[in-house]
């Protein structure tokens, strides 16, 4: 925590750039606006903390009412179970006998889920449960249509799911879709007509397995884009919205109520002509790999969509901007920004109110 004794209380300014901001306002009201839709439906919200990847704002998250977590990888799980979350569904396949032996440790100390799609991994992980003497949760993946993990709907995952009902070590949960190939669409009533036929093939499924004797605890799925569409619906019993807390210019052409809390402070570098400044931050500070990074408050500047390692170019149309001069950018996608950084700055009435370690970024095993 290098500096961070010496800039609480200080003014935005004071800080070092490229730097995180979270405008700790924004995220607090994104959490209560979230945890107030979830307090009106059955299904319960279980937030994906690939986004922030910060153990207190997952906390302020499971404080708000949120069941527990999500995490995208075992060394994610394992830096907030250190941090004392103890419900966490790891979102993913678990593959390969030394995650598995990290996943059925850290079982031993958190009530643990996992997802799963192929009968080998479900035979390996009740081996390493049984040897470890620990047990884990499973939900059998179905694909929705995204087409990345998943089990075909019906028969193929009521098969697996029998397998795990049977598997020592395992506790079968129930079931989860993913309909990440429908959550960001910019139409609310195409989005909405995409994520209900996802759905359904979830749906479908659960009705498949309960109807073969199989209780079906657990029905997961769910995005920012689809987590009032899915969330609504009768059946399904967790929400895995992830980006809502922070937001980013990609889900916020969708208009979905959450407020933009997370922010890039970059300084002027060079103003080398009237129509262009040059910022210390590129893509080792902003990830591109989908959505626009937008200027705030800068009516007539543009970031130009090619970013070099360490520089990016603001385009400029009467733009008073200077060398030391310093701005906020907003990301094109949060998560994969978030993660190339090592601190939020938490920002309230323009002073640095607190300095988060990202403790989860970079924890990609
Ligand atoms: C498995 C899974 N669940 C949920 C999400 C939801 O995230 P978001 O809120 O960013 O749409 C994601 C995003 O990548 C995901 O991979």
């Amino acid at each position: 925590m290098d500096n961070y004794q010496t800039i609480v209380g200080l003014g935005r300014d004071a800080i070092d750039t490229p730097a995180l901001l979270i405008d700790l306002d924004a995220l607090e009201r994104n959490i209560k606006r979230m945890a107030d839709f979830f307090a009106t439906v059955p299904a319960a919200l279980r937030p994906h903390t690939k986004t922030h990847k910060t153990p207190i704002i997952a906390r302020k998250q499971i404080e708000a009412g949120a069941r527990g977590i999500t995490c995208a990888k075992v060394g994610e799980a394992e830096v907030m179970v250190a941090n004392g979350v103890d419900d966490v569904l790891i979102a993913n396949e678990v593959v390969g006998a030394t995650k598995i032996a990290r996943l059925m440790s850290l079982a031993r100390h958190a009530k643990l889920t996992v997802a799963v799609d192929d009968p080998r991994n479900v035979a390996e992980l009740s081996a390493a449960a049984q040897a470890m003497g620990a047990t884990v949760g499973v939900l059998v993946e179905v694909n929705v249509g995204m087409n990345r993990c998943g089990v075909e709907p019906g028969e193929p995952a009521l098969q697996l799911s029998r397998q795990v009902l049977e598997s020592k070590g395992l506790r079968y949960r129930g079931l989860m879709g993913y309909e990440g190939h429908v959550v960001a669409m910019p139409d609310r009533q195409q989005r909405e007509a995409a994520c209900l036929k996802a759905m359904k093939l979830l749906l479908d499924t659960r009705a498949f397995v309960e109807a073969a004797g199989i209780p079906v605890e657990v029905v997961s799925g769910g995005g920012t884009g689809t987590y009032d569409i899915t969330g609504r619906l009768p059946g399904v019993t967790e929400i895995q919205a992830g980006s809502y807390v922070t937001m980013d210019s990609a889900y916020g052409r969708l208009n979905l109520g959450f407020e933009q809390a997370l922010t890039i402070l970059v300084t002027v570098i060079s103003r080398p002509s009237r129509d262009r400044a040059i910022l210390d931050a590129g893509m080792k500070a902003m990830a591109v790999d989908h959505g626009t990074i937008l200027p705030k408050g800068l009516p007539g500047a543009t970031v130009a969509p090619r970013l070099s390692e360490e520089h990016a170019r603001l385009d400029l149309v009467d733009v008073d901007l200077r060398p030391g001069d310093k701005i906020e950018l907003i990301p094109g996608h949060g998560c994969t920004t978030i993660n190339l950084h090592d601190q939020f700055y938490g920002i309230r009435e323009g002073r640095v109110e607190t300095v988060w370690q990202i403790a989860g970024r970079g924890r990609f095993r």
